[in-house]
């Protein structure tokens, strides 16, 4: 019961297979109360009152490139709650992926859509948070990233521009929350995951398998990412700020793997 008695928002529970699922589930279990939101449209597509149902959570719908429906939310956990503990910041879309648009030929309506919702809402929290003092000191806050914001993986499109801008506020929102109320701000980068906002990414499954061979340890599960999660928001990592922390295997430091390797000497055969 490490998070007994803290309080938080958790954002991006679509369905079962959401790393924000299993970021509720497992807050849940380690005696967590929090609210669940996600987009209008999203709690209509999706399978949320399940899970608040599961875990005795409230809905509340928020739409993150919308600063009413921002500031309405927060209104309304502080009502609930008082101070907060705990934020995951879970949300990731791309127009411009989702119409298959290719990186050399991008529509920039849809770019600011993208950056809008996948990066800027982060600020947009944030800003909110800190403005209506919204949480305890040592709280902490999540958002989930990607190492394209690093290096180049071609059909992760523009959502490599969207995870460098979400890095970037952490670390500069870090330092603001951190001096002024002791609140720290990180970013976990996941390794490829099946989810709908993964599988979304043209060649996933390519993606995915790569991934897996590449890392020393295999590919991160959402479920594994959910503990680290937990264990961000634990009393245990309170001097853990403005961090990109790579949750993904090992996959960020390796240079080629012997299961690679031979896959390619045997493709040469
Ligand atoms: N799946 C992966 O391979 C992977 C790898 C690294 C990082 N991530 C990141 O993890 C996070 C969660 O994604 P996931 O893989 O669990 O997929 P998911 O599709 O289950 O979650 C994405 C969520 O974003 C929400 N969202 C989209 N537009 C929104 C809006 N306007 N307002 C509010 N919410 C909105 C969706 O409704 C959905 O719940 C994202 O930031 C994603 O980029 C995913």
């Amino acid at each position: 019961m490490i998070l007994k008695g803290k309080k938080g928002i958790i954002f991006g529970a679509l369905d079962t297979k959401s790393i924000a699922w299993k970021v509720a589930e497992l807050a849940h279990k380690e005696g967590a109360e929090f609210i669940l939101t996600n987009a209008p449209i999203a709690l209509r597509m999706g399978t949320i009152n399940e899970l608040a149902a599961k875990t005795s959570s409230e809905v509340i719908p928020c739409d993150v490139s919308l600063d009413a429906d921002m500031s309405n939310l927060i209104d309304k956990a502080i009502e609930k709650f008082g101070k907060l503990d705990f934020v995951l910041h879970s949300i990731g879309m791309s127009l411009n992926v989702r119409k298959k648009n290719p990186y050399t030929d991008l529509n920039y309506d849809f770019m600011h859509k993208t950056l809008d919702i996948s990066s800027i809402s982060f600020h947009r929290l944030m800003q909110n948070l800190y403005q209506k003092d919204a949480m305890n000191d040592w709280g902490s806050i999540l958002g989930l990233t990607y190492i394209a914001a690093q290096r180049v993986f071609p059909d992760y499109n523009e959502m490599a521009e969207a995870k460098s801008l979400l890095e970037s506020f952490a670390r500069s929102f870090g330092y603001h929350f951190g001096k002024a109320k002791k609140v720290r701000v990180n970013t976990i980068s996941q390794s490829p995951t099946m989810t709908t906002a993964g599988s979304g990414v043209g060649g996933f499954d390519a993606f995915y398998t790569y991934a897996d061979k590449m890392s020393p340890l295999g590919n991160a599960s959402a479920e594994a990412c959910a503990e680290y999660c937990i264990s961000m928001f634990s009393d245990y990592t309170r001097y853990v700020t403005m961090q990109n922390l790579f949750h993904d295997g090992g996959f960020s430091y390796t240079g080629i793997s012997s299961d690679l390797m031979d896959a390619i000497s045997n493709s040469e055969k």
